[in-house]
């Protein structure tokens, strides 16, 4: 039985099949639509969500599956006082696949440790959040058609910013691959992530506070919210919250093939007047985001 808790449980092939699949998917969706039949996905969120868990219910049903599960802790046991172990075994009771979302850091492997269906991690504090980075290379392979040779800024909360750390791993496996790590000084990139990461394979990168600073050179840039719900004290999240906004004038040295992608929810990161600019693809994530969880469910319930 596998789970998905970090992007590295899977190998390149594995998301190059992935990623085939949700093409195919896209391309001839009626041939998906029973695949699933008689199977039952249980969303356990602890945490809010509009994206992962609508897309991750809409793939199951696309599939022609089913779906149980609650949106937040104090709809469940949780705010009795279980633990996720027995969460996780009760859960297997019911459903065959599980995707759980948890403020607390390595909740979906003990979830996994303890269940007996699937587990997938959709986001677990400010660590890790797998299925959106195979949202963003579904992107990035539509928009690009290579996961080589990509200079890649990614702008904003690179600290707390889950989404980052699995993107910036998952990439991290292919060559020529140059990051651009544009941050204020207290949202810098943890030092594991560049130590076990960046450092370990050899990737190339800067350290910059500044967006327009590398600009010119960049195929894709990934911004990100600052991560309210992880700061510590209101006064700093004040302080940094808009450290980053992307305009279109601040685009202006920027590739005509630029990539702009950002997981959502937007705050006030970029301008609502880029939405329109054929650069702008985070409206087109949202859409990928259900094709590629549709492919996933496929692969873990290991339905042909
Ligand atoms: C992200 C998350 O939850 O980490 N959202 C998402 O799943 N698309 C990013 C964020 O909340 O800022």
């Amino acid at each position: 039985m596998r789970n998905l808790i970090n992007i590295l449980d899977l190998t390149t092939e594995e998301i190059e099949e992935l990623i085939a699949v949700a093409n195919d998917i896209i391309a001839n969706p009626a041939k998906y639509s029973e695949k699933c039949r008689g199977k039952k996905l249980a969303t356990l969120f602890f945490e809010p969500s509009t994206r992962t868990r609508l897309s991750f219910e809409s793939a199951m049903y696309e599939l022609g599956g089913n779906v149980i599960g609650f949106s937040a802790a104090q709809n469940s046991s949780a705010a009795k006082g279980e633990s996720v172990a027995d969460t996780a075994k009760t859960i297997s009771c019911y459903a065959d696949i599980i995707a759980m979302r948890h403020p607390k850091e390595g909740a979906p492997l003990v979830a996994a440790m303890n269940s007996t269906i699937p587990v997938i991690n959709a986001g677990d504090g400010g660590h890790n959040h797998p299925t959106q980075t195979l949202t963003d290379l579904l992107t990035i392979n539509r928009e690009k058609g290579r996961f080589n040779n990509l200079t890649v800024g990614l702008c904003g909360d690179l600290k707390f910013g889950r989404t980052v750390h699995s993107l910036i791993t998952a990439l991290s496996r292919y060559s020529g691959i140059k990051f651009v790590l544009i941050s204020p000084e207290e949202l810098k990139l943890p030092s594991y992530v560049k130590k076990d990461i960046l450092q370990k394979n050899n990737i190339e990168y800067v350290q910059t506070t500044s967006l327009e600073e590398y600009m010119p050179e960049l195929d894709i840039l990934y911004m990100t919210r600052v991560q309210r719900e992880r700061f510590f004290n209101e006064e700093d999240y004040l302080r940094l919250k808009d450290s980053y906004i992307l305009t279109m004038d601040k685009l202006a040295t920027a590739k005509s093939d630029l990539t702009i992608m950002h997981p959502l929810p937007r705050v006030n990161e970029i301008s609502v007047d880029i939405d329109n600019d054929p650069r702008a693809c985070y409206f087109k994530q949202v859409l990928y985001g259900k094709f590629i969880r549709m492919a996933l469910i496929l692969k873990l319930l290991e339905v042909e």
